[in-house]
Order: structure tokens, then sequence, then C-alpha cells
């Protein structure tokens, strides 16, 4: 019904990396090529689900746990969760790779690889000129940590256009939803 397996996407990276814009396109691609999606996007999510949640360390992981779930949810339902959340620390991120591993579902970790000096020099929100001026306490680049992904499924240069990075990305997806077939010469001979 909605298209192929289920599987989450999780765009991690600084505050105007550019993980809504991306997760934004790739949803609507997903759909228009008649694949079921949703976005679970950490700005949106922090007004309901996770209104309650602040940005110190534990929040953060609670706040990471939360959408893994509701994205291990998703997936399971055959749709492809699309996150977009910060999501700083490598052990959250790791333990939401578990939670979909447990499952037996897809989960591509995909790092959008913008530095905080050209996150800054973007600032979309004007969050960065605000946290540098003190107004934001905490600001995750500023004055509170980003654990750069070790081992990513795939890396979204700073550089890369949005249609060149939606490319990427189903690439991505869909060697991790339908594996190519084995080759005549990788399978064994019949008897
Ligand atoms: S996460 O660190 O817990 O993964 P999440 O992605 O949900 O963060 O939310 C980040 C968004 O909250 C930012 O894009 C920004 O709009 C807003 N925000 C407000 N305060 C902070 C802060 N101290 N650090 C980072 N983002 C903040």
């Amino acid at each position: 019904m909605f298209g192929s397996g289920g599987a989450t996407l999780w765009f991690t990276g600084l505050s105007g990396s550019g993980k809504s814009t991306l997760a934004t396109a790739v949803e609507q691609q997903l759909i228009q090529s008649g694949r079921g999606a949703y976005r679970l996007d950490g700005d949106n999510l922090r007004s309901g689900l996770n209104g309650d949640l602040g940005f110190s360390r534990e929040a953060r992981e609670e706040n990471c746990r939360r959408v893994a779930e509701v994205a291990r949810l998703f997936a399971d339902a055959g749709l492809v969760a699309v996150v977009a959340i910060i999501s700083p620390y490598a052990e959250s991120r790791q333990r939401a790779r578990q939670i979909h591993a447990d499952a037996g579902l897809p989960f591509i970790e995909v790092y959008l690889a913008a530095s905080a000096e050209t996150c800054a020099t973007r600032d979309p929100k004007g969050l960065y000129a605000a946290a540098s001026a003190g107004h934001i306490g905490s600001f995750t680049g500023v004055d509170d940590p980003y654990e750069v992904p070790e081992s990513p499924d795939l890396v979204v240069d700073a550089e890369a256009t949005v249609v060149e990075a939606v490319d990427l990305v189903l690439g991505v997806l869909e060697r991790a939803v339908d594996p190519p077939a084995p080759t005549s010469e990788s399978s064994e001979a019949p008897n």
C-alpha cells in the first residue's frame, strides 16, 4: 500500500545545516513517487510531543529517544520516517539505530556536514546571532557540543544543492530497503 518497505532516514547536523529543507524535499519526492513518507521535524515536535523538553543534555537525549521510537512506529507501519533533529550526541543516535535494528527496520543516518561557521553565516532564524549575543544559552555549535558522526551512512556536503542531496539520499534508501540481488558469481552453483 505504501509503495515499498518502511525505513527511517535520520538527518543530523547543526541548526541551519539544511536538515528541514532536505527532509521536506525528500518527503515530497517520496510521496510523488507513490511512497508513503512522513517528516518528523525537531522544531515541530518540540511544540507538541516534546513540548516539555529543553536543551540540557538529558532533555536532548530524551528528545532523541522519543523521536526514534515514533520513527520506528512509522517505519513499522511501512512508511519512510524522515527525521530532522540536531541529535548532537553519538550515543543517542546509536540508540536510535539500535531501536530500529531490534525491530529489523532499516535506519539510515545522514550527516549534514555544514560547519558552525557556515551555519552562523546562513543563520536563517537569527539564532546564532542571538546565541552569540548571550540571549540563548547552550546553543549547539556556539556553547553546546555537537558530536560529529564517525560512520554515518551518508555525508551531505554543505556545498551540495538540494536536488543533488535528494538524489544521494534516495539512492542510499533504495539500496537499504531493496538491496541488489546477489550476482551469479556470488550465489552458490545449483546442485
Ligand atoms: S536536539 O538537540 O534536541 O536534537 P532539536 O532538533 O529537537 O534539537 O531542536 C533544535 C531547534 O530548536 C533548533 O533548530 C532551534 O530552532 C531551536 N533551539 C532553541 N534553543 C536551542 C538551543 N539551545 N540549541 C539548539 N537549538 C535550539
